[in-house]
């Protein structure tokens, strides 16, 4: 073997990562190190600057538990994953676009009636959510599960309050034979990205860049025999649409929240109150 020089050491790591196993974690490992090494050439990365990143990386990893997920907060916010996203939900024009999963989705929520109350006395701009779930052929998907999840009025999610019992702001609705649902809701307001570890020091600390997301509501859409569907509305005209932190705003994902006067609501109750109202087809392309 040769000893190791500035030149040769690239090509010596390759060569060495190629005694991976599975031909799949080989192609893996072998472009990391190139990457890798291209990156630390690139950059010329200094001892101290190595020494940083490591620290990083170790306090990015120290805050992971089942709660909480730094490094998928780091895998955002560098985009990276919307390009995995990307990479792995080809799909058709016609279908609806996903986006980023998020860290704050919890399993498990309890199903509501067609039009039952989702917030759990959380405050906010009553809201309701209609429309009707198809196949690509426009033909309406019955007994499609769409599972919503959102932030209440301070930007905080049920999974970031430890003492709440929950189930808040967060629920399971079916769809009815004609493929139709019903949600209600409350406005979402655009909210930070956790500020309190690594990735918020970085981002909040070195850089210009607004830690923030525009309003959204999470749905994850799955019936049986479609692909599953992992994506959000945003609400037109939100703050922070044009610079969500996490680039998951994808054009056909953006709704008109239509203010409504008082009287008949989609649920079939009378409101004394204006309200929101946001209609919005999901379309879902058969699974392979
Ligand atoms: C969210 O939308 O819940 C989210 C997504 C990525 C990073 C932080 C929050
Ligand atoms: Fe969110």
């Amino acid at each position: 073997m040769a000893y190791a020089t500035e030149e040769n050491l690239t090509e010596l790591a390759v060569e060495r990562w190629q005694r991976v196993k599975s031909p799949r974690l080989r192609q893996i490992m072998t472009s990391l190190v190139r990457h890798l090494h291209g990156f630390i050439r690139e950059v010329e990365l200094t001892e101290e600057e190595w020494l940083a990143a490591v620290q990083f990386l170790a306090r990015t990893g120290q805050l992971c538990d089942d709660k909480r997920q730094e490094f998928i907060l780091l895998s955002d916010v560098l985009g990276a994953s919307m390009l995995v996203d990307a990479i792995n939900h080809r799909l058709p024009s016609e279908a609806t676009p996903s986006t980023v999963l998020g860290p704050f989705h919890i399993e498990g929520s309890p199903e509501l009636d067609m039009g039952g109350d989702m917030t759990a006395g959380a405050e906010g701009s009553t809201c309701y959510m209609t429309g009707t779930v198809r196949d690509l052929d426009g033909a309406p998907i019955e007994g499609a599960v769409l599972d919503l999840w959102q932030a209440d009025g301070a930007g905080v999610y049920e999974a970031q309050l430890p003492d709440c019992d929950g189930p808040r702001l967060r629920a399971l609705y079916r769809t009815g034979p004609d493929g139709a649902y019903c949600v209600r809701t409350i406005v979402p307001l655009g909210y930070a990205i956790p500020l309190d570890g690594p990735v918020g020091e970085l981002i909040n600390k070195e850089t210009e860049i607004s830690p923030c997301r525009p309003p959204h509501i999470h749905f994850m859409v799955s019936a049986p025999g479609y692909q599953r569907l992992v994506t959000h509305l945003f609400q037109q005209g939100g703050d922070y649409i044009d610079s969500d932190v996490v680039f998951g705003v994808k054009e056909p994902l953006i709704t008109e929240f239509q203010r409504r006067p008082p009287g008949r609501t989609p649920a079939g109750d009378e409101s004394s109150e204006p309200f929101y109202l946001v209609e919005y087809d999901f379309t879902l392309p058969r699974a392979a």
